[in-house]
């Protein structure tokens, strides 16, 4: 995709890093997914595997994340080629909203028109438990900022991006009713985003779940507005990683987030595999 003039995206960088992208990976597929917290497993799972790193990508910043393993893996999972980003970046390690919207609009400038999202999450939800699965149903954006702050492209996307269902209905079904099927405990839920990096305090979670939050983790809207901005069909997944502060009663730890994500990667491998395979 060819890409003009320059605003708040920097269009100039967009198009080198996509370029690059397509040098390296060429083509890029339909879908592409964003691993979550423990979950890059599905990245080591894809055949004919082609690999490029994130910090050859331009304006791609270095991951710092214990777990984001900073690479991009294009591969074979059945008869489907997917994208797989193991290098999530985060609001809380620094980065600009526009640098967190980066990853996205190099995807979709590469054509990819599919966006599986994936994190791992709190639940505020007392009927949830840890190792359950979420199916993001909408989100609340209490990062009290935004990837499209500032002039628009009109190019890549309109100024007021619709927000009424970011999170495409027909995947949302269908991941529901695979996950069922497996008989993997499945939910579908709202998810709130938060900066972080400190988890929440109890008072905050039961701000939370006053306004209609199921689960809360540090990613994922930002990408997601982004996303819509330039027209990409979503899904989201949250693997419940732990119970939200206060709710349980013990204190939370990234250890804890990432050993249950550890412990369900063969479900959540299942799911999307399943998911991507028949979509
Ligand atoms: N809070 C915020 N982010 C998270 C949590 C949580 O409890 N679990 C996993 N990511």
């Amino acid at each position: 995709m060819q890409i003009k003039n320059s605003e708040n995206i920097n269009t100039r960088l967009l198009q080198d890093a996509s370029d690059k992208v397509n040098s390296v990976l060429g083509k890029l597929p339909e879908s592409a997914i964003i691993l979550g917290s423990g979950l890059g497993i599905l990245a080591d799972q894809l055949g004919d595997a082609r690999v490029i790193a994130t910090k050859d990508i331009p304006g791609y910043p270095p991951s710092t994340v214990e777990g984001h393993r900073g690479r991009w893996v294009l591969g074979n999972l059945g008869d489907k080629t997917i994208l797989a980003v193991q290098g999530r970046i985060h609001g809380y390690e620094g980065h600009p909203m526009d640098v967190l919207a980066h990853p996205i609009n190099i995807l979709a400038s590469c054509d990819v028109k599919n966006l599986i999202v994936t994190n791992a999450a709190g639940a505020i939800n007392r009927f949830y438990a840890p190792g359950d699965f979420m199916v993001i149903d909408d989100h609340i954006n209490l990062t009290f900022k935004n990837p499209l702050f500032g002039n628009n492209v009109e190019n890549l996307g309109p100024r007021f991006p619709d927000m009424s269902a970011p999170y495409d209905r027909e995947f949302s079904a269908k991941i529901m009713q695979i996950g069922q099927e497996l008989g993997i405990k499945m939910h579908k839920g709202v998810y709130v985003g938060v900066r972080g990096p400190s988890y929440e305090t109890a008072a905050e979670i039961r701000m939370f779940d006053r306004i209609g939050a199921d689960a809360v983790g540090m990613s994922t809207v930002p990408e997601v507005i982004a996303a819509i901005h330039r027209g990409m069909r979503v899904a989201g997944i949250s693997c419940i990683s732990n119970m939200a502060t206060g709710i349980s009663g013990q204190p939370l730890s990234h250890a804890e987030v990432t050993e249950v994500a550890e412990n369900v990667k063969g479900n959540f491998l299942l799911l999307v595999t399943r998911f991507l395979m028949d979509s």
